[in-house]
């Protein structure tokens, strides 16, 4: 989740002795002692029972064209992906994130830097202000960033998926960079217990509380935790303390009211219009060598092709109410509430060699890691990035040099591809790369996952993300299923790349951009595990201009290599 822009890498070259080392990827790793999670006896199907927004479920409009279930992603370097969301009559391409939950766009009436030629911003014409407005802070200690304005209600989908009276925010004011990098604002995929707008609704009872919160708020700079403290549970019905007054909402009101102001994919998925609370995510490759799985979003199902049996399914952390997590409900009383993306991790190498876990967090928070496609690194441990560091021998290394850094999760390994493990370190040459790799903040009070896994990592995987069942989590539990799909030459395309750099770009490794797409793209077929294939970008796509400026050019975007090395975003 969480935001912040423009994060300078700091460089070291230092004396970077040359590993001797070029390790086999562990891919596909024999052993699969994890136990995947029991599917659903009929595992999703295609989905389409549409139209989602029931009451127009007349039959004309069943006889309509078949309505999309999945959407192609745009890509600004590798550094943010994008999906064009429909917002009121405006259709713009919003930041694909599922470390956040809220739903934002900016107002084509905000007031700072936020003049764009490139997307459409909202006109806010058929805007239902609700009279509350948000102030949405992203970040860890290290990238803090907010972006805030008015809740309101419009039309808002995606792809075919359509649904009314979508709580969003109209963004007036935003330190973000996400105009910057191509996008209008930020598609929340998490749940609807991580969503500030939505909590914002339930608490509020009158509009005097509708204050805009002071932007030094004391979470600001930490990552930020929702404060589920003012439902009441089983428990706190009898008190009669400061917070469980009788205005403070129930946990039966909380999660009624999940459908009607939750997030946009889970009200999709309490309005039945999904045929499974699903849905998946590739992500595609634009620098280094392009190409790497089709960017792609699916909304209630798998693609064609993937079955459910050949993910590894891992269940969801959840939060009980002593670690701030949603209380359970009357008529279940042993619910444990997820509260975002998170899986328990087993152990995280490098290359080859496992790594110690981080003495920062106690030893009794279970390891677990936040797949976030908000973030365009790998965002860990201060000391097991330190360790990761000094089995390098420095904080660069040479770029055809592959290394692996793998999370075993759910007892299988999954690497990141070593040609998304770092970035080339200086114009004009390949010699050097510096990892994709960001410290966090350790697990404590608020989240408690100690690794914030991003884009890097998500290029290597398909990844699907199963809300199960939002209000009854133990009536059909949420979890994340795998697939690896890192092809077993990725050190020799790496080392291929390299050369291509040298011979033909001038010492640079390619760097463009795409446009998010209107559908989904077709593919140049399949890949590992049947995933779909993106387009290699053809040779005349990618044109060098030598010289000072140089600059790789696509036809869409022209983006300079310094951007592409310096600039991060962690939503
Ligand atoms: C979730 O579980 C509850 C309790 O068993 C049940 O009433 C509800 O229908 C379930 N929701 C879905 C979508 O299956």
């Amino acid at each position: 989740m969480r935001h912040a822009p423009q994060l300078s890498r700091t460089h070291t070259s230092g004396s970077a002795m040359l590993l001797p080392l070029l390790y086999i990827l562990f891919l596909m790793s024999p052993w699969s002692w994890g136990t995947p999670l029991s599917l659903p006896a009929t595992p999703p199907r295609f989905a389409l029972h549409l139209p989602l927004y029931k009451r127009e479920a007349a039959p004309s409009v069943r006889r309509r064209a078949p309505k999309q279930d999945a959407i192609g992603l745009g890509d600004d370097i590798d550094i943010t992906y994008n999906v064009l969301i429909q917002v009121g009559e405006t259709l713009t391409p919003l930041v694909l994130d599922t470390g956040s939950s809220d739903l934002w766009v900016l107002s084509s009436s905000c007031s700072t830097d936020c003049f764009s030629v490139t997307v459409p911003l909202y006109p806010q014409t058929s805007f239902q202000p609700s009279g509350l407005a948000v102030r949405l802070a992203y970040g860890d200690s290290q990238t803090g960033t907010y972006a805030q304005g008015p809740v309101g209600k419009d039309v808002a989908g995606v792809a075919s998926l359509r649904l009314q009276d979508q709580y969003i925010a109209a963004i007036l004011e935003t330190n973000t960079s996400v105009l910057q990098s191509g996008s209008a604002g930020i598609f929340g995929l998490g749940f609807p217990v991580n969503s500030v707008i939505w909590n914002k609704l339930l608490v509020t009872k009158s509009a005097r509380e509708a204050v805009i919160e002071d932007r030094s708020h004391p979470s600001f700079g930490t990552r930020i935790f929702p404060d589920l403290s003012r439902i009441r549970g089983r428990r706190t019905l009898v008190t009669r303390g400061t917070s469980g007054g009788s205005s403070s909402p129930s946990v039966g009101e909380a999660l009624a009211s999940f459908a009607t102001n939750g997030p946009l994919l889970p009200r999709l998925i309490l309005t039945g219009a999904l045929a499974s609370p699903i849905f998946a995510i590739s992500l595609q490759r634009d620098t280094v060598d392009i190409g790497g799985n089709q960017g792609m979003l699916s909304i209630g199902e798998l693609p064609a092709g993937i079955a459910a049996e050949n993910l590894t399914w891992v269940p969801l952390r959840g939060y009980t109410v002593a670690e701030g997590g949603l209380p359970a409900p009357e008529d279940s009383p042993n619910e444990v509430y997820p509260i975002t993306w998170e899986v328990a991790i087993d152990d995280v190498y490098f290359d080859g060699r496992k790594l110690p876990r981080s003495a920062l967090a106690t030893s009794n928070i279970t390891l677990t890691a936040l797949l976030d496609t908000g973030n365009s690194l790998i965002r860990g441990p201060r000391d097991v990035l330190d360790a990761i560091i000094a089995q390098l021998g420095g904080n660069t290394y040479k770029c055809a040099e592959a290394h692996t850094l793998a999370f075993q999760i759910g007892g299988n390994l999954y690497p990141v591809d070593p040609r998304d493990f770092g970035s080339q370190t200086f114009e004009n040459t390949v010699s050097q790369c510096t990892p994709n790799l960001a410290v966090t903040d350790p697990p404590g009070s608020g989240f408690l996952y100690s690794w914030s896994i991003g884009d890097p990592f998500l290029k290597s995987v398909f990844a699907a993300f199963y809300y199960g069942n939002l209000t009854h989590p133990s009536q059909d539990q949420p979890r994340i299923g795998l697939l690896s799909t890192v092809p077993s030459d990725a050190a020799q395309r790496l080392q291929a790349a390299v050369q291509l750099a040298n011979a033909t770009l001038s010492g640079n490794f390619p760097v463009i951009s795409e446009a998010a797409p209107s559908g989904s793209p077709p593919s140049s077929g399949t890949g590992v595990a049947g995933v779909p294939q993106a387009h290699s970008a053809p040779p005349s796509q990618i044109s060098h201009s030598s010289g000072a400026t140089s600059k790789l050019t696509s036809p869409i975007g022209v983006i300079s290599l310094l951007t592409a090395i310096s600039t991060t975003l962690a939503l």
